[in-house]
């Protein structure tokens, strides 16, 4: 159990327009930090006015990039009730990520505690427009003023949070995505099932190139055969083909996403067809060509569920479902926004009440 000093703000921030919250601009009026030593473990948590952290030039993670983040969303409904979803799963992916970064794992009970603490302290930032929550952004920088490469001994946990809209400025209508074929993500035994920033960097060069031809997102191949499927810059990704929902098995290279183990669980319970598996860019193709590609959607938790109306493989283009949300992508769509913010009953026990 933490206990957590708290300072308020004394110069509360102007809430911005909720009919224009663009992701990620705008941060609410406090922040939580927790700090790590050797010596001392996980200390000192408070939560204390959003401001600039001072770090030595020489902290390790400008070096080398020691670093890993979260990403979940608290939501209010009209009645002023505050929920989390699954807060518990980026709580334990959190430290699956700190084991192979070498970072020290945080209890998945205090990671809750400081969640809790913040977003309850923060209740006034959350906006109860359809569409919009209030994203939380946990993350862990290497803080060791030294310049050899080792872990760090000593850390910050921070947690920042911003109330947002949509993450694709298309909303709900179907993004493009271009499928890349030169440049690779992350190879097996490599950081991509970690929730590390060094998997972000690597991608930016291809999201540039997407962004240049007209495109939303990339759409990563596997690093050693450039063929299979792997997932997109921001989400994982579904296909429906022939009825049924084919999603990539986790690999080791693919994070574990907490709304694609959502996505497949509903559909377990609903019956509709799903099936974890490789599935290779050709057999995408000949689907598509064959007209039994139905539906794409990608799955995060900033996307939530976005369908996908058009992919790019070279010179290939393949139109999806007349570029308007498939029936399952909708029904997904409906569902998980539902339980998160309350609409629909929480029979998966995933969300958990602020108070
Ligand atoms: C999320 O969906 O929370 C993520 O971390 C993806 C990020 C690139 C916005």
């Amino acid at each position: 159990m933490l206990n957590i000093t708290i300072e308020k703000t004394t110069q509360p921030k102007e809430k911005p327009e909720v009919d224009n919250l663009v992701f990620g601009t705008y941060f609410t009026d406090h922040m939580f930090v927790m700090d790590y030593s050797t010596k001392k473990g996980w200390h000192d948590p408070k939560i204390i006015p959003y401001q600039p952290v001072a770090l030595e030039p020489s902290a390790m993670v400008f070096h080398y990039g020691q670093e890993m983040f979260e990403g979940l969303k608290a939501y209010k409904n009209d009645a002023g009730e505050i929920r989390m979803f699954r807060p518990n799963k980026n709580a334990e992916r959190s430290n699956h990520t700190n084991v192979r970064l070498c970072i020290p794992e945080i209890p998945v009970e205090d990671y809750l505690q400081a969640l809790e603490a913040l977003v309850s302290m923060e209740r006034e930032w959350i906006p109860t427009k359809p569409g919009t929550s209030l994203y939380i952004r946990p993350f862990i920088i290497a803080t060791d003023p030294f310049l050899g490469v080792k872990p760090s001994e000593t850390y910050k946990f921070m947690i920042i949070t911003c109330p947002v809209g949509a993450y694709y400025k298309e909303g709900l209508n179907p993004v493009k995505i271009w499928i890349e074929d030169e440049f690779v993500r992350a190879v097996k035994g490599g950081l991509g099932e970690a929730k590390a920033g060094a998997n972000y960097v690597a991608s930016i060069k291809a999201q540039v190139k997407a962004h240049d031809g007209g495109y939303s997102q990339v759409l990563w191949l596997d690093g050693v055969d450039r063929k299979y499927i792997e997932e997109v810059g921001a989400m994982n990704i579904f296909f429906k083909i022939d009825g049924e929902i084919v999603t990539p098995e986790l690999n080791g290279s693919i994070l574990p996403g907490v709304t694609r183990d959502s996505v497949i669980q509903l559909c377990k319970k609903w019956g509709v067809p799903i099936v974890e598996r490789r599935i290779s860019i050709d057999e995408i193709y000949e689907a598509y060509t064959n007209g039994k590609l139905e539906e794409a959607f990608g799955t995060g938790t900033a996307a939530v569920v976005s369908p996908v109306g058009e992919l790019k493989w070279g010179d290939k283009i393949m139109h999806i479902n007349g570029n308007k949300i498939g029936a399952v992508s909708q029904r997904l769509y409906d569902t998980v926004t539902g339980i998160q913010t309350g609409i629909v009953e929480d029979e998966m026990n995933w969300t958990i009440q602020v108070k």
